[in-house]
């Protein structure tokens, strides 16, 4: 059921027949003050009323927690749903009819339904080779993985037989098209006709959160490469979208209010087996904004457990990045010695797995740890290289509570003064206003220089802002994203725009913010999608910053003042390729 289903308007007349303060009301306390009202926050706890509802606007907006939105929002978050089942819920509260998918929907849905079936259909046939003489060899594989036949059961785990066509022929024989195997990604069309996808394999069958079976892993039990082949894209099967295991864990995940994520099928299933319920695994793929949000629905916490090498890749961290953004609070678990948490369950036991999720660390003290580690911080140089990247790092927190707290913990971890790193800090935020090298030369140069620094807006670009801005306004959780990819208020070159940003972010209203803001939200719809908005905004970006630092670095250019230059120099290249480099924009 997508979101496309029902149109702008008949989501309009949904929101405008449900009385925020009548929806909200059910949940929390409501006392009228002025055009408002006011109440404890449901979404942080609090003793003085900090949340917000405006019956006129027709939102809420709490200014302890930044959580705010409209009352389909407040249903989401409240209830656990996703937009569309909210909406629904919504609907029917009032008596609003539900429309009918259109046919097209329909169509989908049936075809994505026939991939789901076509997919449990080989489930079953995987299963049943696994149990066949023909699957001793997997059996023993799995036997000395430490893997039994209960678990091997509980998880479906199957055996794709080393054929050319084994499942083709099953399927065929129950009446399935070829045509629609190969659309559910389990059979390809070769020159020698269609052959199956996984041939010698142990079969990890990956279903949604719902249970259904939408795709397979199959691990290699020679040396066949590569080791684990996965279901390719199809209709019902998109890696940055499902997570392996969430259907068996959602309960406990739920029950604990925590997630522990892992990388791999075995590394679940042995968790699970020493009783460790709560676990996803990633399939190897970097974690979206759809994962964190479908997390986000069943706890408020998450465990990173991968083992250490992974988990100190700048691809782990952007990934605890996007986890963070979400609302998450995330930790790690670090494994070392060449240690995955499979080995890990398997011989340390319960107990020692209990210990080592429970001493998981806050995933900025770790990634701070984890820089001072990679350098002998003994030597001058190594103190240098690892301040610099520390700077970086802090630099890029986005909240001034989170960046005291941290270059506190780095100061002291690293032998430094705090108020050096902290003005490191404030030179790379630009904080402090440009650097000394800087001030001295536009001294000298006057005025001229400084004004060829702030740069002409594009055609186009505030309109970027402004989208991306009214984004944040619906749905105030876009922030944190947003916050994420490195964005800062200095990012909005109109004075408006960069308010109303500097307003959400530190969760303060005034009276200009709001008439700003309400006349943004009374313009018709974003004509492009949220990722869409935020791609163009950080391509723009990104143009920005480049161009800046070429200023710069022209600037510095035929300086030759020592160190200090040098330094400079050095750190705008850094962050020059680092920007180029950095696929995030
Ligand atoms: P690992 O290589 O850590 O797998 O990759 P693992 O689970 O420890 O594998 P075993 O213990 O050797 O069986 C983690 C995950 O990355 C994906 C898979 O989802 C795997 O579970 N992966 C890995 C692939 O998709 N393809 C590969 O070739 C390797
Ligand atoms: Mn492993």
């Amino acid at each position: 059921m997508g979101i496309a289903r029902f149109s702008e308007q008949w989501i309009e007349r949904v929101k405008s027949s449900a009385d925020i303060v009548e929806v909200i009301g059910r949940r929390v306390e409501l006392r009228q003050s002025g055009k408002n009202y006011v109440g404890l926050c449901p979404f942080h706890s609090e003793k003085t009323p900090s949340f917000t509802v405006n019956p006129e606007k027709q939102f809420y907006h709490c200014f302890g927690c930044g959580k705010g939105g409209n009352v389909i929002n407040f249903v989401m978050d409240t209830e656990n749903l996703a937009f569309p089942e909210a909406v629904v819920k919504l609907a029917q509260e009032k008596g609003i009819p539900v429309p009918a998918a259109s046919p097209g929907e329909q169509r989908r849905e049936k075809e994505r339904e026939q991939l789901r079936q076509v997919n449990q259909l080989a489930a079953r046939y995987y299963y049943r080779n696994l149990r066949l003489p023909a699957g001793a060899q997997a059996r023993a594989y799995l036997q000395g993985r430490g893997i039994g036949q209960e678990l091997a059961r509980s998880f479906f785990l199957g055996f794709a037989l080393d054929e050319w066509d084994g499942l083709l022929a099953f399927l065929t024989a129950q009446g399935v098209d070829p045509a629609i195997a190969q659309a559910a990604g389990l059979v390809t069309s070769s020159k020698r006709g269609f052959i199956d996808r996984f041939r010698g394999r142990l079969m990890f069958p990956i279903c949604d959160h719902l249970g259904r079976f939408v795709g397979f892993g199959g691990r290699s039990i020679g040396d066949a490469q590569p080791k684990y082949l996965n279901t390719g894209q199809t209709l019902v099967f998109n890696k940055g979208q499902i997570l392996y295991g969430l259907n068996w864990s959602k309960e406990d995940i739920k029950a604990q209010d925590q997630v522990v994520i892992v990388e791999g099928y075995t590394d679940l299933i042995s968790l699970f087996a020493v009783g460790q319920r709560n676990v996803v695994a990633s399939l190897g793929t970097a974690f979206t904004s759809a994962h964190a949000r479908l997390l986000r629905r069943f706890c408020s916490q998450a465990v990173i457990a991968f083992d250490g090498d992974t988990a100190g890749q700048r691809a782990a961290w952007r990934g605890m990045e996007v986890l963070h953004a979400s609302g998450l609070q995330v930790r790690v678990a670090s494994l070392t010695g060449g240690e995955d948490p499979d080995t890990f369950a398997r011989t340390q036991g319960v107990e020692a797995v209990r210990v080592w999720l429970n001493t998981a660390r806050p995933f900025r003290e770790y990634q701070i740890d984890r820089i001072i580690s990679q350098h002998d911080v003994e030597t001058r140089e190594g103190k240098l290289a690892a301040s610099t990247e520390l700077v970086t790092l802090l630099a890029q927190l986005t909240s001034a509570v989170e960046r005291d707290e941290y270059i506190h913990y780095a100061a002291e971890r690293l032998g430094v003064r705090e108020d050096s790193l902290a003005a490191e800090v404030g030179r790379r935020l630009g904080i402090a206003g440009v650097s000394r090298v800087q001030n001295r030369r536009n001294h000298r140069r006057g005025t001229k220089r400084r004004r060829a620094l702030e740069q002409p807006m594009e055609a186009g670009e505030d309109l970027r802002e402004r989208e991306v801005l009214r984004y944040l306004l619906q749905e105030p959780d876009l922030l944190r994203e947003v916050q994420a990819r490195g964005v800062t208020a200095q990012d909005f070159q109109d004075p408006d725009y960069r308010h109303v940003f500097i307003s959400l972010s530190e969760s303060i209203s005034d009276e200009r913010g709001t008439a700003i803001a309400s006349k943004l939200l009374s313009l018709p719809p974003p004509g492009a999608s949220w990722e869409e908005c935020l791609e163009s905004f950080l391509a723009v970006l990104k143009r920005r910053r480049l161009r800046k630092i070429e200023e710069k670095l022209s600037l510095l250019e035929n300086d030759r003042e020592g160190f200090d230059v040098r330094m400079e120099l050095y750190q705008l290249l850094k962050e020059y390729y680092g920007i180029c480099r950095d696929d995030s924009y």
